[in-house]
């Protein structure tokens, strides 16, 4: 049976009673059928495509025109899945008309049903205007790949008092401009927490802890399909990536020793219309 889609009330529904919220992301069609079967509850286009589907060195590159292409993808392949899709740097940092252009597109064109975008209290005012415009946001805390220049790395983030404040403070003002939930990414499990239990919209987690309300992990990542890459917070599910390799190679030694096709992928010709080829080609 087809499940229902996942809507922004479900999403809130799940933060109220205490029901764990299940994200992953996933950049193409394919990929979007397999997690929507898998009945997780949200799919984020993340930005983290530029690094494990175009080989960016990081997510600072991809452009909105590869977000949109991307999120198309994943749209026509999901069913049931509540969509986000990542506004990429520089789409909605220099302009608040143009952030809300460009969160636009990720509905009208691209199929999304919110966009998520990375920063506290500086981009308040941005996903006020967004919200405004009936477009719902999903704030991104704590570890920001987009800033990680500003951040001097990919590092954790709030370890200090100071620093955990400042997060806390951050979560409050995105809630209070409308985001509907929020990710933290690399932050001490106990601020996590606190922060998640500060909020009334939902906390989705990757390096926070369990006290989150939810959790998220990148489709390579868990999959064991990119190792560049290898933070703490990532738990590796199957090791799809050596399979992948295991099965290529195993066809490339197929096809060196001539076992590849068999006669069981191999369209026949019954013996009538072989004489016939075999005449036919003779004539010529
Ligand atoms: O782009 C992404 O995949 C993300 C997740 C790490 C939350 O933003």
């Amino acid at each position: 049976m087809s499940r229902k889609k996942v809507t922004i009330l479900d999403i809130q529904k799940r933060k109220q009673n205490n029901i764990p919220i299940t994200m992953l992301t996933a950049y193409d069609f394919t990929a979007a059928i397999l997690v929507d079967q898998a009945d997780i509850d949200i799919i984020l286009v993340g930005d983290s495509l530029g690094m494990v589907m175009l080989g960016y060195s990081g997510t600072t590159q991809v452009t909105m025109d590869e977000m949109i292409h991307h999120c198309k993808a994943v749209a026509r392949g999901t069913t049931a899945a509540f969509l986000v899709g990542d506004m990429p740097f520089m789409s909605y940092q220099a302009d608040v008309a143009e952030a809300v252009r460009n969160a636009g597109r990720f509905l009208k064109e691209a199929g999304m049903d919110c966009v998520k975008v990375e920063g506290g209290r500086e981009i308040a005012d941005t996903v006020r205007a967004i919200v405004r415009a009936g477009i719902p946001v999903m704030g991104h805390i704590g570890l920001t790949p987009q800033t990680v220049s500003q951040l001097g790395g990919y590092r954790i983030q709030g370890k200090t008092a100071a620093s955990a404040q400042a997060l806390l403070q951050d979560a409050l003002a995105l809630q209070e401009a409308g985001c509907f939930s929020l990710v933290l990414e690399a932050v001490p499990a106990p601020v996590a927490t606190y922060i998640s239990q500060q909020l009334t919209i939902a906390t989705i987690g990757i390096g926070a802890g369990v006290g989150c309300d939810g959790q998220v992990l990148v489709y390579h990542d868990m999959l064991g399909l990119y190792d560049r890459l290898q933070p703490r917070f990532v738990k590796e599910y199957g090791p799809i990536g050596e399979k992948i390799v295991t099965a290529v190679q195993t066809y490339a030694d197929e096809v060196r020793r001539r076992e590849f096709p068999a006669e069981e992928h191999t369209y026949p010709m019954n013996e009538a219309e072989e004489v016939a080829f075999l005449a036919a080609v003779a004539g010529r």
